[in-house]
């Protein structure tokens, strides 16, 4: 696969940690055939140690096409990931340079790069070099504004970043105020690769109309519970059945992976997320929410298909 052949837009499942497992990602691709998928971010070292880190991105080939997201500090252990990951099928390498939590920022990682460009460039390099496959880098506008923001997508796209995704935002802001796209903008006039535009799209429709001079946009939270924000062109929102058999399924791909109790326990972030759409279904919602046992999950799921009341909204 090739990011500067791909059909525009080029609209993609943003990668988040906790949320786009394969269960997941195996939903929104029912949703939509065309969505680039993106594992949630898996460290490059931790790959090459532990078996559970490598199983977590396990995907399957309706997943495609799927692609990795990494972080870490060392480009000898990027390049050796990288080569695995090849070897088992993967559509591409990301790279995260924009996570802004303090643990990863502190060691290097992450956001963390943008303030080491050399370092940013070598594990590019690194990466491009021990694989054929694309190697695209997911960063932010700069640390504290957008000053240094050409320079640094240029330099990365010079090592052989073959696309570059931008979140809105500054590392300063983390996850507060509203995205502003300009700054991504002005750096798509100035760069050769395809750019992204990533922070606040609600859906492909909202993605279509903020996209400007952009390659395609990644869609992140507003997805969550809501894989029918990457629906292609006008439909009617999913009714109350078709969401109930979506968070089913969802919940049935989740526990392939996982035992019971946990798989229960890891789906309410998800089931809150998709139960926000509901309206008077209050009660058997904080009920759903308590659950013990998929028993009881199922049947309070089955339970709300048949007394919960048309949806207010879609998403
Ligand atoms: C729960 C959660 C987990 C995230 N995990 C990752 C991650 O693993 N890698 C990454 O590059 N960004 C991660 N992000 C950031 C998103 O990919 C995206 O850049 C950000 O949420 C802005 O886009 P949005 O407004 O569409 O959500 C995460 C965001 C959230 C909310």
């Amino acid at each position: 696969m090739n990011w500067s052949e791909l059909p525009r837009p080029i609209v993609c499942l943003a990668p988040m940690d906790g949320i786009t497992d394969s269960a997941y990602r195996r939903i929104v691709r029912e949703v939509s055939r065309e969505t680039i998928l993106f594992s949630e971010f898996t460290s490059a070292d931790g790959y090459l140690r532990s078996d559970k880190i490598r199983r977590r991105l396990d995907y399957r080939p309706e997943e495609h096409p799927y692609f990795v997201q990494l972080f870490g500090n060392n480009p000898d252990a990027f390049a050796e990931t990288a080569r695995a990951l090849e070897q088992a099928g993967v559509a591409g390498i990301d790279i995260n340079m924009g996570c802004p939590a303090r643990k990863i920022v502190a060691s290097q990682h992450g956001s963390g790069l943008m303030q080491d460009v050399k370092l940013a460039c070598r594990i590019v390099g690194a990466v491009a070099r021990a694989v054929p496959l694309p190697v695209s880098v997911k960063t932010r506008l700069g640390w504290h504004d957008a000053r240094d923001l050409p320079e640094f997508a240029g330099a990365l796209a010079d090592a052989g970043a073959a696309l570059i995704t931008i979140h809105g935002r500054t590392y300063d802001q983390a996850f507060h105020g509203e995205a502003d796209w300009a700054p991504i903008y002005a750096l798509k006039r100035r760069l050769a690769v395809p750019v992204l535009g990533n922070g606040d799209v609600a859906d492909v429709a909202d993605g279509l109309r903020r996209m400007g001079p952009l390659d395609g946009f990644m869609i992140g939270r507003a997805a969550i519970g809501n894989p029918w924000a990457f629906r292609p062109g006008p439909a009617a929102p999913p009714d109350t059945v078709e969401r109930l058999d979506v968070v089913r399924r969802h919940y049935a791909y989740a526990r392939e992976a996982r035992a019971e109790r946990h798989a229960l326990i890891e789906f309410r972030k998800h089931l809150a997320a998709y139960l926000r759409g509901f309206t008077g279904a209050k009660a058997a919602r904080v009920r759903l929410m308590r659950m013990e046992s998929e028993a009881e999950f199922l049947a309070a799921l089955d339970e709300l298909a048949h007394r919960a009341p048309p949806l207010a909204k879609a998403g």
